[in-house]
């Protein structure tokens, strides 16, 4: 399963990037704005710093406007992606930028259904919200499953990418499940590094290596 991070801030970014696993980039509005900047201007300096896919979000809710948009963040650097709400006009918008070989995230997708039509339309990723569906007494989980088993049913090249990930289990769901990305929140990665007895054993190991020194 590929890696992203799900951020706009550029030390989380260079710090997972230096853990050798980072496979990807998305941001949305929000994660922009708790950066103080703007999509392009963040994307730009994302594509900068590492050579991954990074998602960059369209705000336009009339298709020609998210196709004129979608080309003016897809021109920033060949890494960018666009991201696109689940809507009909951004179906509308998917079919034209992929035509063009523009990749398009479809986001905010919280039904199999929407993932369907968003990879026939030629969506190259589609990105379920897992936590938000919990947080309204769903199983998020349950769509990712559902949609891993109607794109392998029908052979829809579009990847899955698990989104609104709130914890390590969101993560070890997405990969049992199939999914063929998450996209993983900074603090939600550092969970995954540690373990208790991990930190333990370390712990033990430091002072019987101390112990055995003075010998
Ligand atoms: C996906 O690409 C979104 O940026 C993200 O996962 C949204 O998650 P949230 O529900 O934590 O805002």
């Amino acid at each position: 399963m590929k890696i992203f991070i799900d951020t706009a801030n550029l030390d989380m970014i260079k710090e997972i990037n230096s853990w050798g696993i980072l496979d990807g980039v998305t941001t949305n509005p929000s994660l922009i704005a708790k950066e103080g900047t703007d999509t392009p201007t963040r994307v730009k300096e994302i594509a900068a710093i590492v050579d991954v896919p990074i998602s960059a979000e369209a705000m336009s809710l009339k298709a020609e406007d998210m196709i004129k948009e979608g080309r003016e963040l897809a021109a920033i650097h060949p890494n960018i992606n666009v991201k696109l709400p689940m809507c009909i006009d951004s179906l509308k918008a998917t079919k034209v930028l992929s035509s063009e070989g523009i990749d398009v995230n479809m986001t905010l997708i919280f039904s199999a259904q929407q993932a369907l039509l968003a990879a026939k339309a030629g969506a190259r990723y589609v990105s379920p919200f897992v936590g938000r569906l919990d947080d309204i007494g769903a199983y998020g989980t349950d769509l990712l499953g559902q949609i891993v088993t109607v794109f392998s049913n029908y052979g829809f090249r579009a990847e899955v990418i698990a989104a609104s990930i709130r914890g390590p289990i969101h993560v070890l769901e997405a990969a049992t499940l199939g999914c063929d990305i998450a996209t993983i929140p900074y603090n939600v990665l550092l969970q995954m590094v540690s373990h208790p007895k991990t930190d333990e054993g370390i712990q033990n190991f430091i002072k019987d290596y101390e112990k055995s020194k003075k010998k």
